[in-house]
């Protein structure tokens, strides 16, 4: 971090070089406002200490100028005893904080330290954003999909509730986030909460956090997901899975913006976006009580409702093609091709796991297929037809590199064969439409016994 100083006194100047260079920062040091304004036109600063009263241009003339050029700069201002309604006035007009003289060099590192974690902080929501951005792209373009997006846009434009709604997979979390990167709150934090993945007894902590001693374990305080996702938005994932005394508390976030730490007393105020998504449905939980009807109505402002993949054929060539390329780089391979006939069965497929489904399907077959062009019989075992002829049960994909991933489907593929077989190598090669010294070759390969 690097750090300007700004005071016509030597010592003062001196003084704050040797303290804030001891704890690791780098400074720069000038005499007057006008040779700060220049300097920082040319050289990029974290934080300039500005004493108030300077020959020349003064400190609150030099601190509008900079505050003008960069509005981002923390700049702290510090002043004499009698000058501290002009440092005050400063505060007002955007400055960090003021110090007066004689400075306490505790609070002045105090004030490097917070500045400097609020800036680690921004880079950390600027670089989220960049990899969700990218991990949420939501690829669509039926006339039932555009219709989503339309509604999407609009509700981003305001701050209003949303309730997603769709069959599992069909994209709810793609679209909690597509509305948030559409809002002004898109250089906040995005934070995800589901309920339905974290054991019951930590859920309250997990949501609206704790304080320290608040229970067995509970050695520090630590911040909800309620409180990291402040002044964004949070994505209450699984509403329906969310017990009746948390539902409770979320009302009243809801109705009155206050929380409290689990284990603490302090009321807290917050200033977060909900979005809740479900694929459960919420009317008849409502009806067997074990929804509250009143969150239900103050979730459901705007309903957004997600048509599943066999309601949107149209999709199905796009998400195909997108999901080729994107496990095309992921496995740093050569990008395949799927051939007309295979296209069609895809089309015809009912994909009761909707995207999500399909998804698995290309990442599979881009791992299992070794020719360039994937074919109808390729696919066929993977989709949820005949479970007679289904090759994909029973099988873990495990392994880092493409490389890997095949050899151990395979040595689990060729020693399932061999095993219901009992090793008749040219029974299995003619059921593989295989060649047998291929097939033994392979076996060698692999280091398959009995
Ligand atoms: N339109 C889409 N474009 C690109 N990827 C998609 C799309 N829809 C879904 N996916 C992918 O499918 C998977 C499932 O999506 P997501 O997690 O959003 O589903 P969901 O509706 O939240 O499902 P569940 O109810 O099971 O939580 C994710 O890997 C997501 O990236
Ligand atoms: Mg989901």
């Amino acid at each position: 971090m690097k750090i300007l100083i700004v005071d016509d006194e030597i010592n003062i100047r001196m003084t704050l070089k040797d303290i804030l260079e001891d704890e690791g920062y780098e400074t720069m040091m000038v005499g007057t406002g006008e040779k700060a304004v220049s300097i920082i036109g040319k050289e990029n600063f974290d934080m300039v200490i500005l004493d108030v009263k300077l020959p020349g241009i003064d400190g609150i003339e030099t601190f509008k100028q900079i505050h003008n050029k960069t509005p981002e700069l923390d700049v702290l201002m510090i002043s004499g005893h009698s000058d501290i309604s002009t440092a005050v006035n400063a505060v007002k007009l955007g400055a960090y904080d003021f110090l007066e003289k004689p400075l306490s060099m505790i609070k002045i590192l105090t004030a490097a330290r917070n500045i400097q974690e609020k800036k680690t902080l921004q880079n950390k929501v600027i670089q989220d954003e960049n990899e969700q951005y990218e991990k949420y792209k939501f690829i669509g373009n039926s006339p039932q999909i555009n219709e989503v997006l339309q509604l999407v846009e609009k509700v981003a434009a305001t701050d209003s509730k949303v309730l997603i709604r769709g069959e599992s997979g069909t994209g709810k979390e793609l679209i909690a986030y597509a509305i948030h990167h559409n809002s002004q709150r898109k250089h906040k934090p995005f934070i995800k909460f589901n309920s339905a993945a974290i054991p019951e007894s930590l859920v309250e902590s997990e949501l609206f956090g704790h304080e320290k001693g608040a229970f067995t374990g509970a050695d520090s305080q630590k911040l909800g997901k309620l409180e990291q996702a402040n002044h964004g938005t949070l994505l209450l994932d699984e509403i329906g899975d969310m017990d009746l005394s948390v539902q409770a508390k979320i009302l009243r976030v809801i109705q009155e913006g206050t929380f409290e730490r689990v284990g603490g007393n302090k009321t807290i105020n917050i200033d977060v976006r909900l979005i809740a998504a479900t694929h459960k449905n919420l009317e008849n939980m409502v009806g067997e009580g074990s929804f509250r009807n009143d969150l239900f109505y103050r979730l459901n402002v705007v309903p957004v409702v997600i048509p599943s993949l066999s309601e949107r054929r149209d999709d199905i060539e796009l998400l195909s093609e997108h999901f080729l390329e994107y496990y095309a780089k992921e496995f740093n391979a050569q990008q395949k091709t799927l051939l007309p006939t295979a296209m069609e069965t895809l089309l015809d497929y009912s994909f009761p796991g909707n995207v999500r489904e399909l998804k698995n399907i290309v990442e599979r077959l881009c791992i299992l297929v070794t020719n360039d062009f994937i074919t109808k019989d390729d696919i066929l075992p993977h989709l949820m037809l005949q479970k007679n002829k289904q090759v994909s049960t029973g099988f873990s994909i495990d392994g880092t590199t493409f490389k890997e991933i095949r050899t151990n489907f395979e040595r689990q593929f060729f020693q399932k064969q061999l095993d219901e077989n009992h090793w008749n190598i040219s029974e299995i090669a003619k059921q593989l439409g295989m060649q047998q010294p291929n097939l033994s070759r392979k076996i060698k390969e692999l280091g398959l016994s009995k």
